[in-house]
C-alpha cells in the first residue's frame, strides 16, 4: 500500500496544530510542525534561535534553507516511516518544491488539507488562543477554555500567550501567508498533488472529521471511535 503523508495547510489559526493534535493519535504518525521546532530552538537561545528569534517576533518567514533542513534531519527518523503529519510547512514555493521532491523519494504520496476559515475568525481565534508550556495543550477563551481560569487542566502549569499573538504580529502573519505562502496551493495544483479544501469552521472534532473523510488510512480507523457516521 502507498504510503502517505498529511501535510495541514492554511493560515495562522486556521487549527493546524489542534487537528494535527487530534490526528496524531489515531494515525500514531508523528506531528512535525516547523513552528514549535523552531521555537524550541528559540526558548533553549542556542546559535539557530538566536539567529531566528527577532524575525518570528516580527511574524516574518525563517528563511528557506534553514527550515528545510531542519524538517529533513526530521523526516529521516525512523518514526516517521509509516506517515507523518506537517503542520505549518511548506510555507513558500521553494519549501514546496524540496519537500515533494524528498517525498517522491521517499516513496510518499502528500495529501494536502488546506484548511479554510473566514479572516476575521482567525484573528480571534489567535487573540483567544492559551498554550501550556508543559504540556503544549492548546485552549481558546472562546470555545476551549481551561476549568480553571489561566492553569492547564492536565497538569496545572500556568498557561501563557504565544509572543507572536500580540494584535499587531498577528497582521504581519497573515500578510505573509497572503503573499508568501497561498502561492503554494498554485503550485501544488500545479504538480497535481492531492489537495482537499476543508471547512475549518465548526467544532475541532467536526474539522478533524472532514479531514479523515480525505485520508484513506484515518477513514477506517476514526469512524467507529468518532461515532461520526463516516464511511
Ligand atoms: P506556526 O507556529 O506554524 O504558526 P502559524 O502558521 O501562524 O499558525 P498557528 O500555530 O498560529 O495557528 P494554527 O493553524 O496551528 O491554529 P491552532 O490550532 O493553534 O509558525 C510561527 C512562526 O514560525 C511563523 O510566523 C514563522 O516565523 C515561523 N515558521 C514556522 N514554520 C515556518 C516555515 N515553514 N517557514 C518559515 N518560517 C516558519 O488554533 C488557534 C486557536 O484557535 C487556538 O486557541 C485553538 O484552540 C482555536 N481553535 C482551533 N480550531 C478551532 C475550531 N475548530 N473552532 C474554534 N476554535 C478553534
Ligand atoms: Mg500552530
Amino acid at each position: 500500500m502507498k504510503k502517505f503523508c498529511l501535510i495541514l495547510f492554511g493560515p495562522p489559526g486556521s487549527g493546524k496544530g489542534t487537528q494535527a493534535k487530534l490526528l496524531r493519535q489515531h494515525l500514531n504518525w508523528p506531528h512535525i510542525s516547523t513552528g514549535d521546532m523552531l521555537r524550541e530552538h528559540v526558548q533553549a537561545q542556542d546559535e539557530l534561535g538566536r539567529e531566528i528569534a527577532d524575525i518570528m517576533q516580527a511574524g516574518l518567514l525563517v528563511p528557506d534553507e534553514l527550515v528545510n533542513r531542519l524538517v529533513e534531519e526530521r523526516i529521516a527518523r525512523p518514526d516517521c516511516e509509516n506517515g507523518f503529519i506537517l503542520d505549518g510547512y511548506p510555507r513558500t514555493v521553494p519549501q514546496a518544491k524540496m519537500v515533494l521532491n524528498l517525498l517522491d523519494r521517499k516513496g510518499f504520496g502528500p495529501v494536502v488539507a488546506y484548511l479554510k476559515v473566514d479572516y476575521n475568525k482567525v484573528v480571534a481565534r489567535l487573540t483567544g488562543r492559551r498554550l501550556c508550556p508543559q504540556c503544549g495543550a492548546l485552549y481558546s477563551l472562546a470555545s476551549n477554555a481551561p476549568t480553571i481560569s489561566q492553569i492547564c487542566d492536565y497538569d496545572g502549569a500556568r498557561l501563557i500567550v504565544r509572543d507572536d499573538d500580540r494584535e499587531e504580529v498577528i497582521r504581519a502573519r497573515l500578510e505573509a501567508y497572503e503573499r508568501q505562502t497561498m502561492p503554494v496551493i498554485e503550485y501544488f495544483r500545479e504538480a497535481s498533488v492531492a489537495l482537499y479544501e476543508i471547512d475549518a469552521d465548526g467544532s475541532p472534532n467536526a474539522v478533524r472529521a472532514r479531514i479523515c473523510m480525505v485520508i484513506p488510512a484515518c477513514r477506517k480507523e476514526v469512524a467507529p471511535a468518532a461515532g461520526l457516521g463516516l464511511q
